[in-house]
């Protein structure tokens, strides 16, 4: 089955060009100049992109669909997660399978993959938290890079949780250096941050916004500088999760400089939300807004800063960090957000935003001047797939590349609301936001998923896609 798509500006992390795009089954056979050839009469079906951007799916490389947290879970679901992500223009996700304490590696890993799979809608691959490192976590990363999970997440934050000392961080550093694989860095001083939270809960201080006020700049900064310095004697690869600090964003700038294989993301929540317009809302509204690390002050220049390293590639990536939990009782997982009512630390963290982000990026980075189009692609999809070994079979739009496509309209104007998302839970943290440019059709390895307002896809079109090890700097 052929289908054209024809009459687009194609768009890749390098290029900006107008062509026509062929695809066979489920990949890219050609790419061509509009009226060069023949290809409409010999496909089956033509799709017109007069006017629209042809860009490669998004790849979100940070999504906690049925995460367990904090006495809840994430209230998105692999299928609802997924189809929404699918909504929002995101055809890869890479989650995060667990691995609790006294459990191994690879039974959190069986566990992921059973939850996932049949039920994406998208394609979908993981890392691994790596809960309990010890000697035979260590040796079971061989198999899991075996099967195509390649990175391994840490935690410096979560005491008693996902927490693992400096000595276990060195160990599985060692281990990633070792096997080429990726460490994935959750940078907060989380001893330091559990003795603020204590603190301020004995002064009574108890709302949402509290979250933030205990976990000051430094403590994610310090966090950040240790872990370059535990990978820098490892030797092995670096990648600092859900940047929020400009002073966490100079200790990567610098660690880069120096030539250091250290890479970072943030997520729009941190480019586009602050203490003063969101987590310190009236009430327990601010608990919408509690994510670790936390949303900073806009007075403080952390959005800037973020914005400045997304263009100059101190920062490679914007993920979501998707970790979404509702503020009314969720009907099958009950109460969430208000398990903190009275008390911040009980909150649990995180934010919805795998449909929002491929499309706010494009608002905030493109529309509104800060990034180039090519680097929109670049931050969304193709460095993702560069760092996380799926490139180029995702990331671009390329002879032999698989035909995750989608069809831009940038010149749409509308309004963000929980009324118009597809994610499940109960509220939209960008209420109200207008924002430019939509996406209008989705391509999932050939097949059509996402066609205006309607959704064409099905819970299993998703298949898993392990990945390859660490290849490219960046
Ligand atoms: O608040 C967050 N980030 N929740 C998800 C878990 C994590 O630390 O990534
Ligand atoms: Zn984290
Ligand atoms: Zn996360």
């Amino acid at each position: 089955m052929k289908t054209l798509i024809s009459g687009g500006i194609v768009i890749t992390a390098i290029d900006t060009v107008a062509a026509d795009v062929l695809v066979d089954d489920e990949i890219i056979i050609a790419i061509g100049a509009p009226g060069t050839h023949d290809w409409a009469d010999t496909a089956d079906n033509v799709i017109d992109a007069t006017g629209k951007y042809v860009v490669p799916g998004g790849i979100d490389p940070h999504t906690h669909m049925e995460l367990p947290f904090g006495g809840t879970y994430a209230s998105d679901t692999f299928e609802s997660g997924t189809r929404a992500a699918a909504w929002g223009g995101t055809t890869t996700i890479v989650d995060f399978a667990v691995q609790v304490k006294g459990e191994s590696l690879i039974a959190g890993f069986d566990t992921w993959m059973a939850k996932a799979e049949d039920n994406c809608a998208v394609d979908y691959g993981f890392h691994m938290i790596a809960g309990d490192i010890n000697p035979q976590s260590l040796a079971d990363m061989d198999v899991l890079i075996d099967r195509g999970c390649t990175s391994f997440k840490l935690f410096m934050a979560y005491p008693g949780v996902f927490y693992s000392d400096d000595g276990e961080i060195l160990r599985a550093m060692q281990k990633a250096a070792a096997t080429n694989s990726m460490i994935m860095m959750h940078a907060e001083n989380g001893m330091a941050i559990d003795v603020l939270r204590e603190q301020a809960l004995e002064r009574g201080e108890t709302d949402p916004v509290n979250h933030s006020l205990t976990r000051p700049a430094a403590t994610e900064s310090e966090a950040t500088h240790r872990a370059i310095v535990l990978a820098e004697l490892a030797g092995a690869h670096l990648y600092v999760v859900h940047m929020s600090a400009k002073e966490a964003v100079e200790e990567i700038a610098e660690a880069r400089d120096r030539g250091l294989p250290v890479f970072a993301e943030t997520c729009p929540q941190y480019l586009f939300l602050s203490v003063e317009d969101h987590v310190s809302q009236d009430g327990f509204e601010g608990a919408k807004y509690v994510c670790s690390t936390p949303i900073r002050k806009s007075e403080e220049g952390h959005q800037e800063a973020l914005w400045n390293g997304l263009a100059t590639n101190d920062l490679q990536v914007v993920s979501t960090d998707h970790c979404p939990f509702c503020m009314d009782d969720h009907p099958v997982l009950g109460t969430q957000k208000k398990l903190g009512v009275g008390d911040f630390t009980a909150i649990p963290n995180g934010l919805p935003g795998v449909e929002d982000r491929f499309q706010l990026i494009y608002h905030g980075g493109v529309a509104e001047g800060r990034i180039s189009l090519n680097r929109w692609i670049e931050l969304t999809s193709t460095a993702a797939a560069k760092l996380f070994g799926m490139y180029p079979k995702k990331g671009t739009i390329a002879v032999g590349s698989d035909a995750d496509i989608v069809i831009f309209d940038p010149d749409v104007d509308w309004t963000k609301s929980v009324t118009q998302h597809h994610m499940d839970v109960d509220y939209s943290a960008y209420e109200g936001k207008d924002v430019k440019g939509r996406v209008k059709t989705v391509m999932l390895r050939g097949k059509v998923i996402i066609d205006g307002d309607e959704y064409l896809g099905t819970k299993s079109d998703g298949q898993y896609l392990p990945r390859e090890t660490v290849s490219v700097h960046h």
